[in-house]
């Protein structure tokens, strides 16, 4: 069964509320822009390509609207700093404006063009995915990530659908569980076996052998290859290259920022410390501990073994950065 995590209806977008999951399917009905700026800011939606999508619808709610462009532009732009796909899909929107082009056919296209590539990194990642593979997966790079299928866990999908016999560690993704809640949700969706763990149990698997392949996506890549991804992603490269096990990125072309160069272009997002001190309502650290919450990490070039787009495969590691 395809998972969907919005549908535009043509005059407003359906959002799967991913807060919710996996206890409730709640969909929210977006009618303003602002609406949609806050699903993003507030994580109803996440996943840098989804992200991407309805960042372009929600330009197309404002600017319908009578909004100024700017403000919609500024407003939704504003929302999470790292996925490049949202600076993409905006500025893909803005120059339709400016070209006069119709803007409802430009968002169409870019939720159109990332199911495709999405679809096309499946047939190629799983290229690499050996028969019977144990595969460990980080935060959620889904359908519920994406316009549909997914990228990392697109690749484990098609590798599945193919026969590969794939089995799928499932890294919780602390601290908002993505993995847990939304991997573990798609999964089990699909029928495809799998195990959640708790994020440091990882390493000791790898050394016990149990881990045949890392895979993951990516909210932005540098020019020279540096990935910035889910928190965790970089001390799993480190713990992968140690156990000389394979670490793939999957990510579609529009993850690509091709201003940046490397890690010290990409920002970081840094979320409300609160996120980390509770889990729903629950306390996990006592009121008076501060905590940090950064919400992504950077992957040096030299750790990584292929990054797996639509166009193609790369291998930074081989490239020396
Ligand atoms: O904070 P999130 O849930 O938006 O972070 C998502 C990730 O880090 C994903 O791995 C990344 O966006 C790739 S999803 C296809």
């Amino acid at each position: 069964m395809q998972v969907k995590a919005f549908r535009w209806m043509g005059d407003r977008l359906l959002l799967l509320d991913q807060r919710e999951l996996p206890a409730r399917e709640v969909w929210l009905e977006l009618k303003d822009y602002r609406q949609v700026a806050s699903a993003i800011k507030g994580m109803a939606v996440r996943g840098a390509p989804a992200i991407g999508c309805v960042a372009a619808y929600g330009f197309l709610l404002g600017v319908r609207a009578g909004e100024p462009p700017s403000l919609v532009f500024e407003t939704l732009k504003n929302t999470r700093p790292t996925a490049y796909n949202l600076f993409w899909a905006l500025n893909r929107l803005w120059r339709a404006l400016e070209e006069g082009r119709d803007i409802e056919k430009e968002a169409l296209s870019i939720e159109e063009e990332d199911y495709r590539a999405n679809r096309r990194m499946g047939e190629i990642g799983q290229e690499l995915i050996p028969k019977g593979a144990r595969v460990l997966t980080h935060c959620n790079t889904g359908a519920l990530a994406t316009a549909g299928w997914g990228t990392a866990l697109g690749v484990i999908r098609s590798a599945h659908l193919s026969g590969k016999e794939v089995f799928v560690w499932v890294d919780e993704t602390r601290p908002y569980l993505q993995g847990s809640r939304l991997t573990a949700w798609e999964l089990l969706k699909e029928g495809i076996p799998h195990k959640v763990i708790t994020d440091s149990t990882a390493g000791f698997l790898m050394r016990k052998g149990l881990v045949d392949c890392v895979v993951v996506g990516a909210d932005r890549i540098t020019r020279d290859y540096f990935v910035a991804n889910k928190i965790g992603t970089y001390a799993l490269s480190v713990l992968a290259k140690a156990h000389r096990i394979p670490f793939y990125v999957v990510a579609p072309s529009s993850t690509f920022d091709p201003n940046s160069y490397g890690e010290e272009s990409i920002s970081i997002e840094e979320r409300s410390q609160e996120e980390v001190k509770r889990v729903k309502d629950t306390p996990v650290a006592p009121e008076g501990s501060p905590a940090l919450h950064l919400a992504f990490d950077i992957t040096p070039p030299e750790n990584i073994t292929a990054i797996i787009s639509e166009k193609g495969i790369i291998w930074p590691s081989r490239q020396g950065g």
